[in-house]
């Protein structure tokens, strides 16, 4: 008998997961859709919206001991994983002196250890054509004054893409590692912590949507990065060129942080 297909989506309840669920609930490949996400009752409209098709798992990726009840789930349900979307992340906008060690610590947990725990649970259960799809972002092209683990954790995201993709290209599996600048979502609300020194200045800003479109069709083309957008493509480039700390000072220019 043929393996149930599915795509697990994590941070799925909102913005640009939500997008993710929105376009491969298109797919008729995918049997079913296991969404991720803290908050039941958000789940529970998600659920609402894709009926049978979407199963709902309230999960804290950032707790060890959740993350490994949430793998057990996937090793005893014998499917075949053709998408895994690690999408959940958050940053905070600030001086490191604005956050407590447990904050700090605790992005890393999710942006960095939850997407590395999870692909390394789902990768057995994938076959040629399955694709891992891992959200980094625009802060992985250079060190962020004023947003340092977040983009430090973005760089992980995207420099360990890069190189599991290759070492999957044997088994036909793809890793992509998607870099969004700015889109409008529930991102701020968390960001935002009313620090004095701060990010202010969203330049390029643009919707889930169409970043979450070309990123899955980079994904289906084998690519290892997805940048969408001209401003992210110009940052992008001019980061392979320009000294780091050029670059730095270019950020607190634009930030107006002096
Ligand atoms: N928006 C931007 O400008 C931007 C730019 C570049 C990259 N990104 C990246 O895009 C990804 C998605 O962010 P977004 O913009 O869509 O923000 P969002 O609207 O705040 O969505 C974040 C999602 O992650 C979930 N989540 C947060 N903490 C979690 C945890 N500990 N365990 C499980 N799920 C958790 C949230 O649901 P619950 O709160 O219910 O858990 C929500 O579904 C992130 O990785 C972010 O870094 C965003």
């Amino acid at each position: 008998m043929r393996k149930k297909s599915i795509a697990i989506i994590t941070g799925a309840s909102s913005g640009f997961g939500k997008e993710f669920v929105r376009l491969l609930a298109k797919e008729h490949t995918i049997d079913e859709i296991w969404a991720v996400a803290r908050d039941k009752k958000k789940l529970q409209r998600l659920s609402s919206e894709y009926k049978k098709r979407l199963k709902t798992f309230s999960v804290d990726l950032s707790d060890r001991q959740e993350l490994e009840h949430f793998a057990a789930l996937i090793q005893d349900a014998d499917v075949t994983i053709r998408y895994l979307v690690n999408n959940a992340g958050y940053g905070k906008f600030g001086s490191y002196k604005n956050l407590s060690i447990d904050e700090s610590v605790n992005m890393i947990d999710l942006n960095i250890s939850a997407v590395v725990q999870m692909g390394l649970v789902c990768i057995p259960y994938m076959k040629k054509g399955s694709h891992i799809i891992n959200v980094a972002s625009q802060a992985s092209f250079q060190p962020l004054p004023y947003l340092n683990i977040y983009s430090a954790t973005k760089a992980f995201v995207r420099n360990y893409s890069r190189a599991l993709h290759v070492e999957l290209r044997e088994q036909g599996i793809t890793v992509t590692a998607v870099c969004p600048g700015w889109m409008r979502t529930a991102f701020f609300d968390r960001a935002e912590i009313g620090a004095a020194k701060s990010v202010k200045k969203f330049v390029g800003m643009t919707t889930p949507d169409k970043v979450a479109a070309r990123a899955l069709a980079d994904a289906r083309k084998g690519k290892d990065i997805s940048v969408y957008g001209v401003f992210v493509r110009c940052a992008h480039l001019a980061a392979k060129f320009l000294p780091q700390r050029v670059m730095m000072e270019f950020w607190l220019r634009q930030q107006k942080i002096t």
